[in-house]
């Protein structure tokens, strides 16, 4: 039988990558919802992708149906941008956990595989030099430091769903992307959209490189092409169940002046340079960071027999002349 695949958020980053991938690769059936359909309309017309255009606060029912009819649930809307979880705890909160609470109990009533989008932020300040999903302590500040929503809302959910496999045998699978980045990422016209994305905006509209407490913070980058292969190897295997992963690239740890350097070495334009700021002054009084984030990823290797292979080069490459191609005409 088909397998049928609900993706709630299917026009976001990771959903349209995932809906592509999909529909490129297998004979599955696909029932989204987003708010957005710009980075689906190709897929619109495919009989094995089903659509509807909403939010999912508003159509609960419907999404309860869905639930129902399909085998595999993957709930991916979300805030994920740190200068919202500074600016807007409330609205991160609602949107993060209260409005997909009652999906991930529906994947528990109708006995459905839920692979659920937590977030290598739910590590927070953790010191370890690699983050283990069964190991490390997640770690973080004051309640004033709104930047820990996200984290705190994801790790709740987290908590939930492995209660709920634990006393009413659900099927679930966590996964954690540590910043996965690819084409369609952000909308560079955004506020304060993630760091590649932001940079790419700055560069594009001649303006120098923020580099937030100055950019010696780390991060392991991850093409979305490796993030959504690992997501594959989720759906498809069973061996997944009841697992949590991290999903990154350990190779491409690099700092944020680092990245910043990389992207001003292949598309630079306007002759920009870097600067620095501090956190307060850049996302709010509420912010807080991590010094360095490196997944453990031995489990994800060996249970999904997984790999990431898109190495920091050539996935900024293609990002870059994603954003520069569709932008031409525009002019920032
Ligand atoms: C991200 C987001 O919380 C989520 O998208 C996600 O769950 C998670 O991490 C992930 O993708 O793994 P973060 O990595 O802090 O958090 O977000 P970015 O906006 O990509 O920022 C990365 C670093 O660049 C931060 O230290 C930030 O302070 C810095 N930055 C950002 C700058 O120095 N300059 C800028 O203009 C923008």
């Amino acid at each position: 039988m088909t397998k049928k695949v609900l993706i709630t958020g299917v026009g976001g980053f990771i959903g349209h990558h995932l809906a592509r991938k999909i529909i490129e690769t297998t004979d599955w059936e696909i029932v989204g919802i987003d708010l957005n359909d710009n980075r689906v309309i190709s897929l619109l017309t495919n009989p094995r992708f089903t659509f509807v255009k909403g939010d999912i606060r508003q159509h609960y029912d419907w999404i309860s149906e869905q639930v129902q009819n399909c085998d595999t649930i993957i709930p991916l809307v979300a805030i994920a941008t740190p200068a919202t979880y500074v600016q807007s705890p409330v609205k991160v909160f609602e949107l993060d956990f209260q409005a997909n609470l009652s999906i991930v109990q529906d994947a528990v009533r109708f006995n459905k595989h839920l692979i659920w989008p937590s977030t290598s932020e739910v590590y927070g300040m953790n010191t370890d030099s690699t983050t283990d999903p069964y190991s490390s302590n997640l770690v973080y500040g004051p309640i004033t430091k709104s930047r820990w929503i996200y984290a705190c809302a994801k790790q709740m959910m987290d908590r939930l769903i492995v209660g709920y496999g634990q006393e009413q045998n659900l099927k679930y699978t966590i996964f954690r992307p540590f910043n996965w980045i690819g084409t369609g990422l952000d909308e560079l016209d955004s506020d304060k959209p993630r760091v590649v994305t932001q940079f790419l905006a700055n560069i594009i509209n001649g303006k120098d490189l923020e580099l937030v407490d100055g950019g010696q913070q780390r991060r392991c980058f991850t093409d979305i092409s490796d993030g959504v292969n690992a997501l594959m190897k989720i759906i498809e295997n069973t061996v997944a169940v009841g697992k949590i992963y991290n999903i990154g690239n350990p190779k491409n740890d690099y700092s944020v002046a680092q990245l910043a350097d990389m992207m001003l070495a292949m598309h630079n334009p306007h002759c920009v340079s870097k600067t620095t700021t501090t956190g307060e002054k850049f996302y709010g009084d509420g912010y807080q960071d991590m010094s360095s984030r490196t997944p453990d990823i031995k489990n994800t290797i060996s249970e999904l027999n997984w790999n990431p292979d898109v190495d920091m080069q050539e996935s900024i490459q293609t990002i870059i002349n994603f954003y520069i191609n569709r932008n031409q005409s525009t002019s920032y």
